[in-house]
């Protein structure tokens, strides 16, 4: 009987008491890799995952390599909510903008932009992986408008379409509001820039010119003070 409660005894200290040993904050991390502590192992630090970086990986995979928190997202069967347009760089001498964007907090496959020019028709940029966060639009002619749209698609389908957002565009002129749509027109030729440059340029030294030829003409007309 004695041995027997002995026994008993020993199994309670040697199973329960390693077992109650965990619940210390400062034992909880050494106590990784052990199959029966999985609930103890909450993720304590978000991600370093940004929504707006080119080439993200996306925070899921994060999450499996360091046991990180990530936003949350909606539901992989629902379209993805729509991408925010970020900042639109022109790049006047090629002719080009740099689009960037911010991925919605949803579940992405794959990214493609829309772009047109006032009246006529949207053009498909191809499409992009979901870590991209920004493309590069070319041909664009100087001193156009274009509109520009991010679309975001998984397998439920694409983001909100972006025609009745566009025709709201006109409202907010320039910069992008916090859609995915934005409008911006290119620059002048830097040519022509150049063109009027010298053109300026020019006037200001005929001017200087006739200038001073009214000032000798003046003074020989009225006589130098100097030569009396
Ligand atoms: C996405 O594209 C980039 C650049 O082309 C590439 O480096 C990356 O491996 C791709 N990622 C996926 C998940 O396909």
């Amino acid at each position: 009987m004695l041995a027997n409660s002995c026994l008993l005894w020993l199994l309670a200290v040697t199973f329960l008491v390693p077992r109650a040993k965990p619940l210390t904050p400062g034992d909880l991390e050494e106590e990784e890799g052990e199959d029966e502590d999985e609930e103890s192992q909450q993720p304590s630090s978000t991600c370093d995952y940004d929504h707006c970086r080119h080439l993200q990986v996306p925070c899921k995979e994060l999450q499996k390599a360091h046991r990180c928190l990530c936003p949350g997202l909606t539901r992989p069967e629902q379209r993805p909510l729509p991408p925010r347009l970020g900042e639109v760089s022109l790049q006047a001498e090629a002719g080009s903008a740099l689009v960037h964007w911010c991925a919605p907090a949803s579940p992405v496959h794959q990214y493609w932009l829309l772009l047109w020019a006032d009246g006529g028709p949207p053009q498909k940029s191809p499409p992009f992986n979901s870590t991209f966060r920004r493309a590069e639009v070319k041909g664009l002619q100087a001193g156009s408008t274009y509109n520009v749209c991010v679309v975001a698609a998984n397998k439920a389908g694409e983001s909100q379409e972006a025609k009745p957002l566009a025709e709201g565009l006109g409202k907010g002129a320039g910069g992008p509001a916090f859609g995915p749509c934005g409008r911006f027109t290119m620059p002048p030729r830097p040519l022509s820039l150049v063109h009027a440059a010298v053109g300026v340029g020019t006037a200001l030294a005929l001017l200087s010119c006739s200038a001073l030829v009214w000032h000798f003409c003046l003074r020989d007309r009225w006589g130098c003070p100097r030569r009396l």
